[in-house]
């Protein structure tokens, strides 16, 4: 007997993350190596968040409550209702719960090119009908998505600032694109590098309390509160939009240690403000690098630079390089480009030896 398998999943690429540290490790022997390939956070985590999720393992025996104390606290620090207000096992859980409560397979969703390979991903495995339009300049082109849409458009996903590509649009852009949009078709706005946009965009359009009813905005604690490794992010619509997601969300998602460290990192302020302080100045510090390397580079509002090459071969070539000296980039093939390689920004230290690393590949390729 051969078990049946739906085509869109036997043909289905998956997501492939940043490759681990210790795989490096064991790949080159190298012994100082730099993970730069996950935008994570290069100062850990905030202590205030791991000493909330290790008191919290005192419950670990006891299923968690569905998201209930996060979405409490977060209702309270953004001035929302906790209907209003829905938890996942990171961004991307609550990226596939919205994805399963209003889609289905064949169903018409339009995205750029050159976005957030986890959601080409979770769109195909749906089987959905994902239609890409080309990027402006490696950015969004929100004019062109919006003419896209078509009496079948039933979802469009927007990642603003964009991963990989660090681009942003404003608030203007984004308002004239909403009025385009039909109201019958929900817009999934991932702001999962809000706090970095802030510190750089004066007019970055965050709709988290906008409360528009064919919106639902995304956030994630795995970025700027360092809490990648323990799954947790949110999502925030209208009461009904959230009622019904919460009919089809895993019920013990996100986990207690995940929601108790999310609730405190909520508090660190100073965590946060650190963290804010080493992206910006690692921001100069990559520019100035990447621009006297004369490498093309999208200028970033998030945590990481997109550099472009020359092809896809120079990419790989690039990529390896910096991976046998220690350097952990990512290759972006699985977010539609090959020719061009992710750099997240690290310590200034880390940074310092990364931009050291990468002169020297560029160099052996011009000698
Ligand atoms: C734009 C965007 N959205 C969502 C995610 C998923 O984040 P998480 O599931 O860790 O919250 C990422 C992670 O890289 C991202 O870049």
């Amino acid at each position: 007997m051969k078990i049946h398998v739906p085509k869109h999943i036997e043909s289905l690429i998956p997501y492939k993350p940043g490759k681990p540290i210790a795989d490096l490790i064991s790949e080159h022997g190298v012994d100082e190596v730099a993970k730069l390939a996950s935008n994570e956070n290069p100062l850990g985590a905030s202590p205030l968040a791991i000493a909330a999720a290790i008191e919290s393992m005192k419950d670990a025996a006891y299923y968690p409550n569905g998201g209930k104390s996060i979405r409490e606290a977060l209702a309270k620090y953004y001035g929302l209702s906790v209907d209003e207000v829905i938890a996942g096992s990171g961004s991307e859980g609550v990226m596939n719960t919205v994805m399963r409560t209003f889609l289905v397979e064949g169903d018409e969703v339009i995205t750029s090119e050159g976005t957030f390979g986890g959601f080409y991903v979770l769109a195909h495995a749906m089987g959905l009908n994902l239609r890409l339009v080309p990027m402006k300049d490696y950015a969004y082109d929100l004019d062109k998505i919006a003419d896209a849409v078509t009496p079948q458009t039933r979802f469009i996903y927007l990642a603003n600032p964009n991963n990989p590509t660090g681009s942003y649009f404003n608030k203007q852009k984004l308002v004239e694109f909403l009025t385009r949009i039909p109201n019958t078709v929900l817009v999934m706005y991932d702001e999962a590098y809000y706090d970095f946009a802030i510190d750089d965009v004066p007019d970055y359009p965050s709709l988290l309390t906008s409360h528009i009813p064919n919106v639902v905005t995304l956030r994630t604690f795995s970025k700027s509160h360092g809490l990648a490794g323990l799954r947790i992010g949110f999502g925030v619509a209208a009461p009904e939009v959230i009622q019904l997601m919460l009919k089809v969300k895993l019920p013990f998602e996100p986990s207690g240690p995940a929601q108790a460290a999310g609730i405190a990192a909520l508090e660190d302020v100073k965590f946060l403000k650190q963290t804010i302080e080493v992206n910006r100045e690692g921001k100069a510090q990559w520019r100035a690098a990447l621009s006297e390397l004369g490498l093309k580079f999208v200028e970033t509002a998030a945590n990481f630079y997109c550099v472009i090459l020359d092809s896809a071969t120079e990419a790989d070539r690039v990529l390896h390089g910096m991976e046998r000296e220690g350097i952990i980039v990512r290759p972006l093939a699985g977010f539609g480009m090959p020719n061009a390689i992710r750099i997240s920004i690290g310590t200034p230290q880390q940074n310092a030896r990364a931009i050291e690393v990468l002169n020297t590949v560029m160099e052996t390729a011009n000698s």
